[in-house]
């Protein structure tokens, strides 16, 4: 009796010294491990409260438990950084006072600098901007392959190949989540195009599917350990990919084992029974059109509401389902709403700013960088000592590219245009003309533009170029309906608001021409030929004026290079080298007939030469490379060997260069593309400075899927490695044999 005093002496002691006490439930105990706070919660609730975790109670809020001190998780677009609020229900922006954020470069940019450095510092600076803001989920980023020129959203995605989208995905999901807050990575699956997004049912094969459109939502899954995945809006097979037994089920919860909440886009749900059984956890914005409009439906008519509810009260669907669902709810909330180790975050920094330049500084690709006479120098970087009157023409010098584009848009603090980044560097010499007009940015619709201002605008610029040392024209997109957005695929290739012709007409009279192109896709180029500077500027956020003049004035020397190919004319390209079912598809169903040959995979396989190719960017500087020296002409199939080569700088000024190694397999019993990149590596070189790079090859690396058998195999034979500038400009090779 003695002792049991004692004990509960003891225990009443230590509870009263401030430590948790006896009765705190262990759910809400920060020192107990996830799994046993998620059994324990699991165990206290009632069937109601948890099928009301598994939809959205809001526009971007799914319930929490209030009975029991579980908070609502809150979710927020996107992948560039913090949406501003939006109303409870409805899609309106809330105008708050308080919601303005950073604006990163798109990731079609972070892509474009093939640096994984810049995407942790991307993630870290974006997931510090979003726990500041008080949220669980941030919607990106989006890894979706780049297969279409025409596809709305490439903007926001990491390009053409899976191996670059793959390692360029997982340090931002890694940091982002270091800040307690989830990714969402999307959009789960072959998300490929906007046009009929909601129910487009694309077919393609194993090897297309496994090879192209899977690794980068593996790698995020597997190596970035995403907490959530975002199911897409379309079909796959027949299947919402929302509630998609294969996609779902076997491949991302069985196969990669992910441990995380399958969410859908919003109002990609369409079916009770299959959202219950195939692997969604948790359903947001059902009975909308995606941004615009709300049907007079309330929270409690969602799929996974009411109905469900009804379903497991019945027997109709099994009762585990739900555990299932709310077992990832709850680690999902333990992670991040739940997880009082995570830190306050920071808005609008100098560090965040910081960041934005420089992804914008390593992204920026130059394309063409000719001197305009035989004996000249080329424009870029610009020698300002030799100008007085530099015009700056164009509606994307002055536009706010931080708007429009879709759920992706932003409301910022701070944005430096590329006239004010211009302005800020060369003073009282730069003018301005706004040389065409894009109209606003306005969700599913576009604001044409009467030919008298398309007129007046070009003629004004022409005029005021005639007498200008230099012109730089800001080009490109302008993330319209459209014009690279949401909601809607590109209906020309071509650039929009008379930019062809204004470039025609400013060089006609001024050859001294820079031509920078904001945009996120690529675009049809008929006066290639007669602009001698020509710069991708991507879409560059908050710092884009300032990254910009780093780069068109020196102070950066150009390392980028591009993420994805840029066809000479759009029936080159793989998705357009068939018929309409290829793309877009007849409204009901598409057929990637192109199957595993996206990007220079076709273009160099087939030997359709590229405008630009894929990983092609210059640089102020030049790069020579070494023979490529490999470790043995023999590989085991379960060794490996090395691949070196050296690289130096021939030029006169510091450069970054970003050297490719790619896999031909000489002879294998299924069709392979010519080259598959598989390493890549980026080194500064001050001038004269030569380092060797090495790279491992795997068996991993020599592996195609083989659909006959259902695995990743490699077969014994010849193989080639090609140590590349860019896809096609192939500096060195070796071959060897797998035994
Ligand atoms: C949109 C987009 C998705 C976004 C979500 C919330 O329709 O497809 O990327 O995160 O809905 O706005």
């Amino acid at each position: 009796m003695k002792n049991k005093l004692l004990t509960a002496f003891a225990c009443a002691a230590l509870c009263t010294a401030g430590s948790l006490s006896a009765q705190t439930p262990i759910y809400l105990d920060d020192s107990q491990p996830i799994e046993a706070r998620v059994q324990d919660a699991l165990g206290r609730l009632t069937l109601e409260e948890k099928v009301a975790l598994c939809h959205a109670y809001g526009k971007f809020a799914s319930a929490g438990v209030p009975r029991l001190g579980i908070p609502e998780l809150w979710w927020s677009d996107g992948p560039h950084g913090v949406r501003a609020e939006i109303n409870w229900n409805d899609w309106g922006y809330s105008n708050q006072t308080n919601d303005s954020t950073t604006a990163f470069p798109a990731l079609t940019c972070l892509a474009a600098t093939w640096n994984p450095e810049m995407s942790a510092k991307y993630g870290k600076a974006i997931g510090e901007e979003a726990v500041y803001r008080g949220k669980d989920v941030l919607l990106g980023p989006g890894v979706n392959i780049y297969r279409t020129p025409l596809n709305g959203r490439n903007f926001e995605y990491m390009g053409e190949d899976p191996y670059l989208a793959s390692v360029m995905c997982v340090p931002y999901i890694q940091e982002v989540q270091k800040n307690g807050v989830a990714v969402s990575v999307k959009h789960y699956a072959l998300n490929n195009q906007e046009l009929w997004r909601d129910h487009i049912d694309v077919y393609a094969s194993d090897r297309a599917l496994y090879e192209i459109y899977l690794p980068a939502f593996k790698a995020a899954v597997q190596k970035g350990g995403a907490w959530t995945v975002m199911g897409a809006y379309n079909k796959f097979r027949g299947q919402h990919c929302c509630h998609n037994e294969l996609l779902l089920n076997k491949i991302l919860k069985g196969d990669w084992g992910f441990d995380g909440v399958v969410v859908t886009d919003w109002g990609g749900a369409h079916d009770t029974y299959e959202a219950a059984v195939n692997g969604l956890d948790v359903e947001m914005g059902s009975y909308t059109n995606g941004l615009t409009s709300e049907s007079e439906f309330g929270y409690n008519d969602y799929y996974l509401a009411d109905p469900y509810l009804k379903m497991l009260k019945e027997g109709k669907v099994p009762l585990s389902t739900v555990d299932e669902k709310v077992t990832r709810i709850l680690r999902l909330v333990f992670r991040t709403a739940m997880n009082r180790q995570k830190p306050y975050g920071s808005l609008c920094t100098d560090e965040h700013y910081a960041v934005a330049r420089e992804i914008g500084d390593e992204g920026i690709v130059l394309l063409k960088n000719d001197p305009v006479t035989k004996k000249g120098n080329p424009l870029l970087p610009i020698d300002a000592s030799k100008y007085e009157r530099i015009l700056v023409v164009g509606d994307n010098a002055v536009r706010l590219l931080n708007e429009g584009g879709g759920s992706s848009e932003l409301k910022v603090k701070d944005m430096v245009s590329p006239l004010d980044g211009l302005r800020e560097l060369y003073g009282d010499k730069v003018q301005y003309a706004h040389g065409y007009l894009a109209g606003r940015p306005m969700y599913g619709q576009v604001e044409e533009v009467p030919q008298a201002v398309v007129d007046s605008l070009r003629d004004e610029a022409v005029a005021m170029a005639r007498e200008a040392d230099l012109v730089i024209l800001v080009g490109g997109l302008n993330k319209n309906h459209h014009q690279d957005c949401e909601g809607g695929d590109r209906i020309d290739f071509g650039l929009p608001f008379g930019q062809d012709e204004l470039i025609e007409a400013l060089q006609a009279v001024n050859p001294n021409l820079v031509l920078v192109l904001l945009t996120g896709n690529a675009v049809d180029m008929p006066w290639l030929d007669k602009v001698p500077a020509i710069v991708q500027g991507w879409y560059l956020g908050s710092m884009g004026g300032k990254s910009l003049a780093d780069v068109l004035g020196g102070a950066v020397c150009p390392s980028g290079k591009l993420p994805f190919s840029f066809p000479k004319k759009l029936t080159d390209c793989p998705a357009h080298a068939f018929d309409s079912m290829a793309y877009p598809g007849d409204s009901i169903k598409e057929e990637y007939k192109e199957d595993i040959l996206v990007g220079y995979r076709w273009y160099d396989t087939k030997e359709i030469p590229a405008l630009f190719p894929f990983g092609y960017g210059l640089s102020y500087t030049s790069f020579e490379y070494g023979k490529p020296v490999i470790s043995a002409k023999k590989m085991e199939a379960d060794g490996t060997l090395t691949l070196s080569v050296a690289v130096k700088n021939t030029g006169s000024v510091a450069g970054k260069e970003i050297v490719q190694l790619y896999v031909g397999d000489e002879k294998c019993s299924l069709l392979r593309p010519q080259k598959e990149l598989k390493h890549f590596d980026k080194i500064l070189l001050q001038p004269g400075e030569e380092k060797t790079v090495t790279f491992t090859i795997t068996p991993d690396d020599l592996k195609f899927y083989d659909d006959r058998v259902g695995r990743w195999v490699a077969e014994p034979g010849k193989f080639k490695l090609y140590v590349g500038a860019s896809s096609t400009d192939i500096r060195g090779t070796a071959t060897f044999e797998l035994l």
